[in-house]
């Protein structure tokens, strides 16, 4: 039986876990990164737009996403997930899926009519489990430039801080 997965908004003690799951996943640790990802999910970003999933009082997940009037050249209000992770030991138990609903619940619930992500061309995984969730590929082109050949510095006089 499938343990039943509670859904919650994502804080600041919630670091750890998400940088922990991260790591799991990718093998990489970014804690600095997600203090400020998670203060700007704090004051910026809708507070519905970012989800932890817990078992048993345990974090096994999070969503992070925002929404936005007329975003992307978008009709509208829109949705979009920046990223979604579960912990490798709790996959195929319907996190991922909880997760995703609990986001399409609060955006419905917003006025929001559309939701969209962006998969690394060729990332299966991920490919496999939106079309899975009920997204299809959208009609929104992603163009992209390689900038590394570029040799002009910025203009110091209104970058302050380049870092
Ligand atoms: C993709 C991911 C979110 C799925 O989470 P999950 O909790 O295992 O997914 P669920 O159990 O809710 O599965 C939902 C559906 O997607 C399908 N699915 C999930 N992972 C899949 C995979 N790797 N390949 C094919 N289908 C998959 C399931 O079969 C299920 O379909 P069904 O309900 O119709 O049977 C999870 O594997 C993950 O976090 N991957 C890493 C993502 C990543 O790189 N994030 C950035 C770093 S943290």
């Amino acid at each position: 039986m499938q343990k039943k997965v509670y859904m919650r908004k994502l804080d600041k003690n919630d670091l750890q876990s998400i940088v922990g799951i991260e790591e799991r996943v990718t093998g990489m640790a970014r804690p600095e990164y997600w203090a400020k990802r998670i203060e700007l999910a704090e004051t910026i970003r809708p507070h519905w737009a970012s989800i932890i999933a817990e078992i048993e009082n345990r974090v096994v997940g999070f969503l992070v996403g925002g929404s936005g009037e007329l975003e992307f050249g978008l009709p509208g209000r829109v949705a979009w997930i920046d990223i979604i992770g579960v912990d490798p030991v709790y996959r195929s138990q319907g996190v991922g899926r909880a997760l995703i609903e609990e986001f399409m619940a609060w955006a419905d619930y917003h006025g929001v009519k559309t939701i969209f992500t962006l998969i690394d061309n060729g990332n299966q995984e991920m490919e496999q489990f939106f079309g899975r969730v009920g997204f299809t590929p959208g009609k929104v082109l992603h163009f992209q430039k390689d900038i590394r050949s570029r040799s002009r510095t910025p203009s110091h006089n209104f970058v302050r801080d380049p870092s």
